[in-house]
């Protein structure tokens, strides 16, 4: 029986912390220096729209100022860059997020690197030659995290992520690397995957497609993070076997309840460094 790492509880105690950080901020440079968030929505996908009002929603109990921008499915590339340009330049706009996916005549590269990094409150630039990668990615951010608080220290441990991703895998195999973590990549061209996540102490999943990890690929006393979020008739699954790997993990996380709330605190978080750094 594995010890079942909450997801939710942490991204409430998250929240807390980030909220007291934003009243002390408010408390030492005035309201002026209060967090804000900029959301851009693009189109009338309804999961990303539901996603971003939580975020909005995540922003307000943690005293930070949202502000929601919802733009037709039809709006040009141009225009996108335009307005991130406008906001980027507007010394009031504290972090920018535009959420993904965004219509295929629109440049998500373009979009992306059209933020300022020191808005980009994704961490999407985190750059791996700095120093300060204090805002980081936000999943493998929010991940780090819950090993931590689980009290798993990756130092040394072999870690293999499963997925490269420019948003987790490769950011994922960042951040464990500067935690001292031995880590192994797999993707979609790994021979033989199972090879691989079988040596894992800490195996993280994020290949978005159900049940890819099955208890045969895990190795006996393994800490699992499933970064996965798939829906199956509606109801969300992870990317790993849940029922197969848990009676062999040490620790794992369930979905829902396990990274998922983590990330959008992980929001949070960044969203208060980037203020911070600009009131100081
Ligand atoms: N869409 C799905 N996940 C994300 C994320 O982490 N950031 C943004 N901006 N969009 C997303």
């Amino acid at each position: 029986m594995a010890v079942l790492i909450d997801g939710k509880a942490i991204a409430q105690k998250v929240k807390e912390e980030v909220a007291a950080g934003s009243e002390a901020l408010v408390r030492e440079y005035g309201e002026a220096a209060r967090p804000n968030m900029t959301l851009i929505v693009v189109g009338s996908d309804a999961v990303s729209r539901k996603l971003v009002s939580m975020k909005a929603a995540d922003c307000e109990a943690a005293g930070i100022i949202p502000t929601v921008i919802t733009l037709s499915e039809s709006t040009t590339e141009e225009k996108l860059l335009r307005l991130i340009e406008r906001l980027n330049e507007d010394e009031d706009v504290r972090a920018i997020l535009c959420q993904l996916p965004l219509p295929e005549h629109i440049s998500t590269k373009k979009v992306l690197a059209a933020i300022a990094p020191d808005k980009d409150v994704d961490g999407f630039s985190a750059r791996i030659d700095s120093d300060d990668y204090d805002v980081a990615a936000c999943t493998p951010a929010a991940v780090m995290r819950m090993l931590r608080e689980s009290g798993v220290d990756v130092a040394g441990k072999h870690c293999v992520v499963v997925g490269r991703s420019n948003i987790v895998g490769k950011p994922m195999a960042i951040q464990l690397l500067l935690n001292d973590a031995t880590v192994t990549v797999c993707h979609s061209k790994t021979r033989d995957i199972a090879e691989h996540t079988k040596r894992a102490d800490v195996l993280i999943v994020a290949v978005g497609r159900p049940r890819f990890v099955t208890g045969d690929m895990v190795k006996d006393g393994a800490v699992v993070i499933d970064v996965g979020m798939n829906y199956i008739d509606g109801r969300p699954v992870g990317d790993v076997a849940f029922d197969e790997v848990e009676p062999k993990a040490s620790m794992i996380t369930p979905v829902p309840g396990g990274v998922g709330p983590m990330t959008r605190a992980g929001l949070l978080v960044n969203a208060l460094t980037l203020a911070e750094r600009k009131a100081k």
